[in-house]
């Protein structure tokens, strides 16, 4: 067991110093393949260096969730709005046109559901990751899991080793167990170990002090969205990471559980992508909402 009782929390986080942009426009890419950059700029905006990815992965977890009943109907329309979509590769096969040219992040661990504790993930062949043509590859680290931390992070570094070898980049999704804090410490730990174990891009989870997390990570930091909350909420949500220096969301609840999807992701890109405050993409997700 690690000595746990001289770990000082970091305190001197930089916060007034970005990280050097100079030579590619995403943080840590610098010395990332060809390969690896093309694909970090499908996924994130050249202008904004931001994306907002539609998730749509809960399926594997937890079966036909409320919005996520029928992909095709739900998902499917809301395509052209996304920047990247992030799905399992059999809703993606089934449910997704083969004519989408947004840009895929493969959800690429499988084995746990809702019906049991979480359990020991394993990944999927890199073979149909390749086939199904995607711009990124997404694991989950269960960070702090006695009985999952280990395989999570092997699954993960294997992962890496495989999007490496083909340039493929890897998302570390931050799980949040139930006995796992919620907070920066707990979510900048966890980000920090995706970022070091290899990740191009890491997903956790909003915190007060998401400062400290996002300038504790050297890769583009997105956030998950969450439980829906109502709209407002959401976009509050989503703007104060960006303020923290979020590069987007992962998000998917709150887009596919809103009373109006298509509004709720054109009111997200607005904060996201054009520095829109929570109350001007409220009111365009009204507008939107009221004349469809
Ligand atoms: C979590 O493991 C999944 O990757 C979800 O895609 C993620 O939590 C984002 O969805 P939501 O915004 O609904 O939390």
């Amino acid at each position: 067991m690690a000595d746990l009782d001289d770990i000082r929390d970091g305190d001197n986080f930089g916060l007034n110093t970005p990280a050097d942009t100079s030579s590619f426009y995403l943080k840590g890419m610098n010395s990332a393949s060809w390969g690896i950059k093309n694909r970090m700029s499908r996924i994130f905006n050249r202008k904004s260096g931001r994306t907002v990815m539609l998730a749509f992965d809960h399926g594997f977890l937890m079966g036909p969730t409320s919005g996520l009943e029928r992909i095709d109907l739900n998902i499917a329309p809301l395509a052209e709005e996304a920047d990247c979509l992030m799905g399992c590769r059999g809703m993606l096969r089934t449910s997704i046109p083969a004519e989408n040219t947004k840009p895929i992040c493969l959800r690429t661990d499988t084995g746990t559901t809702i019906l049991t504790e979480m359990n020991h993930n394993v990944l999927i062949s890199e073979i149909d990751a390749i086939s199904m043509n995607v711009s990124a590859m997404a694991a989950m680290l269960a960070i702090g899991d006695a009985d999952t931390e280990a395989i999570t992070v092997a699954n993960f570094s294997r992962l890496v080793d495989i999007g490496n070898k083909y340039s493929i980049p890897v998302m570390g999704v931050t799980a949040v167990g139930k006995d796992m804090a919620r907070d920066s410490r707990y979510f900048g730990l966890a980000s920090r170990v995706c970022a070091e174990n290899g990740a191009s891009i890491v997903k956790t989870y909003y915190t007060e002090g998401f400062e400290n997390v996002v300038a504790a990570c050297p890769v583009p930091v997105v956030i998950a969205g969450g439980k829906k909350l109502p709209e407002l909420e959401a976009l509050e949500l989503c703007y104060n990471a960006i303020q923290c220096g979020a590069s987007g969301v992962d998000m998917g609840r709150n887009v596919f559980q809103s009373e109006a999807p298509l509004a709720m992701m054109k009111a997200v890109k607005e904060v996201v992508h054009n520095g829109a405050t929570p109350a001007e993409g409220f009111d365009l997700f009204n507008t939107i909402s009221n004349e469809a």
